[in-house]
């Protein structure tokens, strides 16, 4: 059984002792302005990425909107990690470090970015299309984006963490695509990760019940080859083992009484490709 917390913004900095933290009306509002933050940064995006860039051209447009936005990279210094956001081209699942890799025609980009506003974590991810995409990548990317959605569809009151699960699996396997299960999303809030984690694949009705106030990412990584993942010796970049390509799309979501609301939709309506 789960532990449930009911926290104000005064609290909700709580250790993670496992309890799922159900928020007030002060954790909506903050994660509203964080969500808002970080959705902006990635609309900004949009028409900056562009072959020829490096990744660490992506990483200092978002450390530089991110100070602007009265906001804190939440994964500057995070575990030893150095930079603004995470960029992941191609077959790497996540956690790409930005550097001098440049963005070539044909490339699929993750940026995930988490900026941290009166404390509050924003963190959403989209994939962006690196001038003329093959068909075969596109799709990936598409069903992705699809999988996030029909995952979020199930995000109410009284459904489980598996039937957000389930939804998104059952897209990803109709295509013959996998869905990775090394990586999960996660609580969010005054803490980047806290409990519970979200499983991207499993069976309907398991896992925690979803109850108002309840703050968690959704980011499913679909691949088109295997779900296994390798780690390079980085420490940080993911990819999958086959070198098969993989997408992912995250967004930051609050329970509430009848549905839920999405921190970090896109205010200009950019919340996939194209652009
Ligand atoms: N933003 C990632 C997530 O969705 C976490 C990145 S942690 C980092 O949970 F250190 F790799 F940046
Ligand atoms: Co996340
Ligand atoms: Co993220």
């Amino acid at each position: 059984m789960n532990d449930y917390v009911t926290v104000t913004a005064d609290n909700a900095l709580g250790s993670r002792n496992g309890a799922i933290k159900l928020h007030g009306p002060d954790g909506f509002a903050g994660m509203r302005k964080a969500g808002r933050l970080a959705a902006e940064i990635l609309d900004a995006l949009t028409t900056q990425v562009v072959p020829g860039m490096t990744t660490q051209d992506v990483d200092d447009i978002v450390h530089r909107m991110t100070i602007e936005g009265g906001g804190v990279p939440a994964t500057l210094g995070y575990r030893g990690y150095t930079k603004s956001c995470c960029t992941s081209i191609n077959h790497v699942v996540c956690h790409g470090i930005p550097g001098d890799k440049t963005l070539k025609d044909g490339d699929i980009v993750n940026v995930d970015v988490t900026p941290i506003v009166d404390g509050w974590h924003g963190d959403t991810s989209r994939m962006f299309l690196v001038g003329d995409v093959p068909i075969k990548a596109r799709k990936l990317v598409d069903v992705t984006y699809e999988c996030l959605m029909l995952g979020l569809e199930q995000a109410r009151p009284g459904n489980t963490i598996g039937d957000i699960a389930n939804a998104i699996q059952a897209h990803a396997e109709k295509q013959r695509y996998s869905v990775v299960r090394d990586f999960c999303g996660h609580g969010v809030g005054r803490l980047f990760h806290d409990a519970p984690e979200v499983v991207h694949a499993g069976r309907p009705g398991t896992g925690a019940e979803l109850k108002p106030g309840m703050f968690f990412t959704v980011e499913p990584m679909i691949n088109i080859g295997k779900a296994d993942c390798k780690m390079l010796d980085d420490g940080w970049t993911a990819v999958t083992r086959d070198r098969s390509l993989s997408a992912q799309f995250e967004h930051s979501i609050g329970i509430t009484e009848d549905g839920h609301e999405v921190f970090t939709k896109s205010p200009a309506g950019l919340d996939h490709p194209p652009y």
